[in-house]
């Protein structure tokens, strides 16, 4: 029996080097063993591993709080276990019905039909991407990683000189290991600087509103008064740290995937409508946010185990996907025409991704793009490096490739111009 008395227990570390060699064998082995069961790491956490604990977790906001607690030690970011020294997101760290203020205004501002206006703007940026790559005949995909951050500054209505900056941010927070000396930097060193322009940019549309998501965030009213510039920032910085890494992880998985499967891409090439039931697989099977956290409020019996109040909770969509009602027989083969295909990878419950309608269009335009303009693309999968740790989120942070060169859509315009045009300001100043 465990030192705290919980059982089942299992020795368990989703961060830990052993887990990311193959997270999908070692949640498989969670599954089979307990699939809710308790490990020393971290400080003690319950590891939800089998699709109706993790489902039902989701569901029940009561039980398994997203709050930060300070009476329970949870005082940084409070779905991520170890807890990140992050600022506080809106809504994904509180409870119905606090979150729903804040998730109702989310809920406007990303529609399929206000998506659906940004759409030539996503696909001109990946269109730009590409044509910084496809006159060389190879290249580094994980540069994409690129895409969803302009995106995103764009969309928000941020200055977009700095989005080399973001994506680099991002890409470091989400790759680097939490001791390594890159995620150091990035938190201590880069965090600052963006978190100044996020406010600068939340001042700028208070003076002088756009159509822009951020003006859109700053006239909105909380309980019958107009929200804060705290709980804009912290709406706006989940916006950007939730939907950046996790788009461009899903797409360069997929990427080296299909670069695996002949026979897959050419399915893909021949028929683009497969593109809808694809995406909707790779998220499954790739679930490039893994798991998340949450904190029980009260002693409760669940899934015959008993959990006490104060105990963390890591509840794995990813290990859930492969659970799943829909794939009984298969779980771990990709079937690109999947239906119905109730993956988690999104999560479930009150609080679902907000970004879904729009990560889906973006992930689909730069694999669709991808496939029309480099058809014959071959990633060297002995040389991709996937991010050294698997336990939040997952990804790769290199995949070389090869093409044959191709042409530029966009003669005149580069996204270099961005930062010169940053340079000229600087000069002018
Ligand atoms: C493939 C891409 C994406 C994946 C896999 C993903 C995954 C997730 C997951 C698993 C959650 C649930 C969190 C929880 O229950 O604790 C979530 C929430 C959220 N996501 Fe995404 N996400 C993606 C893209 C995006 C994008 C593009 C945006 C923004 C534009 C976004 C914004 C959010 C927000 C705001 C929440 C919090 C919702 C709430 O608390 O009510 N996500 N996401």
């Amino acid at each position: 029996m465990s030192e705290t008395n919980r059982t089942p227990t299992v020795d368990f570390d989703h961060n830990s080097a052993e887990h990311s060699v193959d997270p999908v064998a070692s949640y498989r082995q969670l599954r089979k063993d307990a699939p809710v069961a308790w490990t020393e790491a971290w400080g003690g956490y319950w590891v939800l591993s089998g699709h109706d604990a993790v489902f039902d977790a989701a569901r029940d906001d009561d039980t398994f709080s997203s709050a930060r607690h300070e009476e329970f030690g949870v005082t940084g970011q409070a779905i991520t276990l170890p807890q990140k020294p992050m600022a506080l997101h809106l809504p994904i760290e509180l409870d119905p019905p606090e979150s729903q203020k804040y998730r109702s205004i989310m809920n406007k501002l990303i529609t399929p039909k206000q998506v659906r206006k940004i759409l030539p703007m996503i696909d001109k940026y990946v269109d730009m991407f590409i044509d910084e790559l496809i006159e060389t005949g190879e290249a580094d995909f994980a540069s994409l990683t690129g895409v969803p951050a302009i995106v995103t500054i764009d969309w928000l209505g941020m200055p977009m000189q700095d989005w080399r900056r973001h994506a680099k941010f991002h890409r470091d927070v989400l790759a680097e290991p939490l001791d390594s000396e890159a995620y150091r930097k990035a938190t201590q060193e880069e965090m600052p600087y963006l978190v100044a322009q996020i406010e600068e940019a939340i001042q700028a549309h208070r003076e002088n509103p756009t159509d822009e998501a951020i003006s859109f965030i700053v006239q909105q009213e909380i309980d019958g008064r107009p929200i804060t510039d705290e709980e804009a920032f912290s709406m706006i910085e989940l916006l950007i740290s939730g939907g950046v890494g996790t788009t461009a992880s899903l797409t360069g998985q997929a990427l080296v995937w299909i670069s695996e499967h002949p026979e897959a891409k050419q399915q893909l090439l021949e028929n683009p409508d497969l593109m809808q039931t694809a995406l909707e697989e790779f998220l499954r099977v790739f679930s490039p946010t893994q798991a998340l956290s949450r904190t029980v409020m009260k002693d409760v019996e669940f899934h015959g185990v008993q959990l006490k109040r104060g105990d963390r909770a890591l509840l794995s969509w990813s290990s859930a996907n492969r659970d799943l009602e829909d794939t009984k027989d298969n779980p771990d083969e990709v079937d690109l025409a999947r239906s119905p295909n109730r993956h988690l990878a999104f999560g479930v419950g009150s609080h679902r991704c907000a970004g879904s309608h729009l990560a889906r269009p973006l992930a689909r335009s730069i694999i669709t793009k991808i496939l029309e303009r480099m058809p014959d693309y071959k990633v060297d999968t002995d040389k991709a490096i996937r991010y050294e740790r698997q336990g939040v989120n997952t990804g790769y942070q290199t995949i070389p490739a090869t093409f044959t060169p191709g042409e530029r859509v966009y003669k005149d315009e580069s996204l270099s111009d961005f930062e010169r045009a940053q340079e000229n300001r600087a000069q002018a100043a």
